[in-house]
């Protein structure tokens, strides 16, 4: 008898698990502010202007942006505010009470949290769905906004709320997100890259497996194996991928190579240490590089480590099977040291996005960028590049791929799911991945309407030897890629030395559990 009882509160207890949590946005307190008053926005005007024109700060303008988008989902006379430094004369804006504008204050975690950001914006009918990415240059929020449009057309009902993190590579978007995760608070997906990099969110635990997407929407099927043994982790399947990016492009400036005399874009080494010659001979600027989102530096090395050894020995850096005593990697090492030579001395302070914008307006010749850069030059207008891969590294190419994961704790996990459904489509991934300037994560998209450099991206994908990229997520364990090699490698940018940088690059190796 007392055994039934027990049994009777285990399955209660089993029940209330299964019901997904609350969303933590079950009240985006825009909703519940009144307009004390409306205003309409004049030339001129800032919402921070306005914040201290009714409450005396700066910084108060949350409250109105809340406001005005949780009236505006049901009377569209209101504005939509998607940025607050973005409005305009005309905008009819709701103005909360001081009070309510306090006591949203009080609540607000700041912009940058999944709940942050979901409380500026209103609930729909059947709710939100809030999206965590580090897509926010202009390649990459053009194919994001893609999906966004056909997930609005789809779900007419549900509020997206873009919660992005800007920094290239996901440098501040990870740390963040890893430790709101842990917080117990999350987005309703996430972006995330295939391979090791599902390490970091606990899988089972932080993120839950999205095997029954690829169940419900046989994407076994229409991932090529390559991409489908990157993406599975620990037997599961922790993200559905929208794309697959190649991080060994050299890009260039056509005219600038004309301008030089330059006819071909370089395959060796050397062929491109004589062109970098001939630019700065000419006047022009031979390499853009970037390093202030922190990646850029380990993401130039990959690719030249790839061009010093076949794709094997390469993959085999990340698997024990390749020293990095190696003297392929000295020879790397002293390769990087001359590229940085010919870099822009200031690159500690751009963005890749500013080093590719140099590119764009004609300030340096050639740029070592993965293909996001195509992307920006999509969303620039600018046409007038070439590519080729990076000296060394024909028939290898570097890859990664950026999917979508299911937090444990996703607020609407039935948004989150229709979400996941969407990104794994056909459709989806043409129309997103012709903006963002990555391939198909699928096997059957149309490639017609794509880019030339795309369609010769397609070809390379069925012809090349495929390696996983380690600072994009997929070669290795998160430690060792954001920590022991990133380090070895940032530290070697300043120093030059070649035999200390290669010694650190083995210590971080032999911590990784690859004793060389
Ligand atoms: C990569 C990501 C790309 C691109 C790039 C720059 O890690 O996979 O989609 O966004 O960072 O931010």
């Amino acid at each position: 008898m007392k055994h039934k009882w027990i049994y009777a509160l285990l399955a209660i207890a089993l029940l209330v698990a299964m019901v997904p949590t609350a969303p933590a946005s079950a009240a985006p307190a825009g909703a519940a502010m009144a307009c004390a008053k409306d205003y309409t926005v004049n030339a001129g005007d800032t919402l921070s202007a306005i914040a201290e024109k009714e409450y005396g700060s700066i910084t108060a303008y949350w409250p109105i942006m809340a406001a005005t988008n949780a009236k505006h989902l049901t009377d569209a006379s209101y504005a939509k505010i998607e940025n607050p430094d973005l409005i305009e004369p005309g905008w009819k804006l709701c103005i909360p009470s001081t009070t309510d504008a306090e006591a949203f204050l009080k609540a607000f975690p700041g912009r940058d949290t999944p709940t942050g950001v979901a409380m500026l914006f209103g609930e729909g009918a059947k709710g939100q769905l809030i999206v965590a990415s580090w897509w926010t240059n202009g390649g990459e929020f053009a194919g994001l906004n893609e999906m966004f449009k056909m997930f609005k057309e789809a779900n007419p009902d549900v509020e997206i709320v873009n919660a992005a993190i800007a920094g290239g590579a996901g440098t501040n978007f990870k740390g963040q997100l890893l430790s709101q995760l842990l917080g117990g608070v999350a987005p309703d997906t996430f972006q995330l890259h295939a391979g090791w990099e599902a390490d970091t969110y606990d899988p089972g635990v932080l993120i839950t497996n999205v095997d029954d997407a690829y169940a419900r929407n046989k994407l076994e099927s229409v991932f090529p194996p390559t991409l489908l043994s990157m993406l599975k982790f620990k037997d599961h399947y922790w993200g559905v991928p929208v794309n697959i990016h190649r991080s060994n492009v050299l890009w260039y400036n056509k005219a600038l190579f004309e301008k030089a005399g330059i006819t071909a874009p370089p395959t060796t080494w050397d062929e491109f240490f004589a062109a970098a010659d001939k630019l700065k001979a000419a006047g022009i600027a031979p390499v853009a590089l970037g390093g202030k989102d922190g990646f850029e530096l380990q993401h130039t090395f990959e690719t030249i480590l790839a061009g010093s050894m076949t794709a094997e020995e390469y993959a085999g850096l990340w698997t024990g099977k390749t020293s990095w005593n190696s003297p392929k990697v000295t020879a790397a090492l002293e390769t990087f040291k001359k590229y940085l030579s010919y870099a822009n001395e200031d690159h500690a302070a751009l963005t890749w996005a500013a080093a590719t914008q140099l590119l764009i307006d004609g300030k340096a010749a050639m740029n070592i960028m993965g293909d996001w850069a195509n992307g920006q030059f999509i969303s620039g207008n600018f046409t007038d590049y070439g590519w080729a891969p990076v000296p060394g590294t024909k028939g290898t190419f570097v890859a990664l791929s950026d999917s979508f994961a299911l937090p444990t704790k996703a607020p609407d996990p039935v948004n989150a799911n229709l979400w996941l459904d969407l990104a794994g489509s056909k459709a989806a991934q043409e129309a997103f991945n012709k903006q963002k300037g990555s391939i198909c994560a699928r096997t059957d998209c149309d490639y017609s309407s794509f880019n030339a450099y795309l369609q010769s991206a397609a070809k390379d994908w069925t012809a090349d030897s495929i390696v996983p990229s380690v600072t994009h997520g997929a070669a290795a364990k998160p430690s060792w890629a954001t920590k022991g090699y990133a380090d070895a490698v940032n530290l070697f940018a300043t120093s030059g030395d070649v035999a200390a940088a290669q010694a650190a690059l083995v210590a971080a190796a032999a911590d990784a559990g690859y004793p060389q």
